[in-house]
């Protein structure tokens, strides 16, 4: 939201008084005096008028786990322990997971409370690469990597899945990137070239990768230059 809208909004001065405020430089935003009607601010930002604070702001949370199997990706569940289980974070009620992961899949998982930073990573049209590292109970065949790229027609969503990458690693070994999220999609996939997933791994998510020294169970914060991989800075 722009500066002058979140002012009108909050104090229903409407446009003209926001504007006269903020030309005073009588509002100030992370503390820094305001000129620009035109700032964008989020729940994420200080904003204070003649120093009283009108909105505080909000911590913002980045952060990954690897996930180990057996755990569900949900914020809550009556029955299976969740990835919120694992985060010991104060702030993680306000936590969301940016793309999930099936319980019997493990690897890498992205939380965070801010939505626009989470859509583009899970937004279809943003095509975001997945890559995930699979073992099968069948010996991959090669014809698997064009069926792959062909992309599989999917009856229950009536849809074909985009482009996917299949790179074999050994006969029963494979790296496959997606640039979407379909349910159970790898499963699916393998299910259609007449084999089966035995384990199913998310390396990556873009830029992202899920480092070795984070055994399964554990989480960190993301770094400034992993947020800033999806282009909205934190
Ligand atoms: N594809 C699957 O089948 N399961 C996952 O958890 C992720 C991708």
């Amino acid at each position: 939201m722009k500066l002058d809208r979140f002012l009108a909004k909050q104090s229903s001065l409407g446009r003209s008084a926001a504007h006269r405020l903020i030309a005073a430089r009588r509002v100030a935003v992370d503390g820094q005096v305001c000129t620009d009607n035109q700032q964008e601010v989020s729940r994420f930002h200080q904003i204070t008028l003649d120093g009283t604070v009108l909105q505080r702001a909000q911590r913002a949370l980045y952060l990954m786990l690897h996930k180990p199997v057996g755990i569900l990706s949900a914020t809550s569940d009556p029955v299976h322990p969740t990835v919120m289980d694992l985060i010991d974070d104060p702030d993680k009620h306000t936590l969301h997971i940016a793309g999930r992961l099936d319980r019997s899949t493990s690897g890498l998982v992205l939380l965070t409370n801010d939505g626009r930073w989470s859509k583009r990573l899970t937004e279809p049209l943003e095509r975001v690469p997945k890559v995930y590292l699979v073992d099968t109970a069948e010996d991959i065949l090669p014809e698997a990597v064009a069926a792959f790229a062909a992309g599989f027609y999917f009856h229950t969503e009536d849809l074909t899945t985009l482009p996917a990458g299949l790179e074999i690693l050994a006969p029963r070994q494979a790296r496959v990137t997606l640039y979407e999220g379909r349910y159970h999609q790898v499963k699916r996939m393998f299910h259609r070239v007449q084999n089966r997933v035995t384990a199913l791994h998310r390396e990556s998510i873009d830029g992202i990768r899920l480092p070795a020294d984070l055994a399964p169970g554990q989480w960190r914060n993301l770094t400034v230059e992993e947020v800033g991989a999806f282009g909205v800075s934190a």
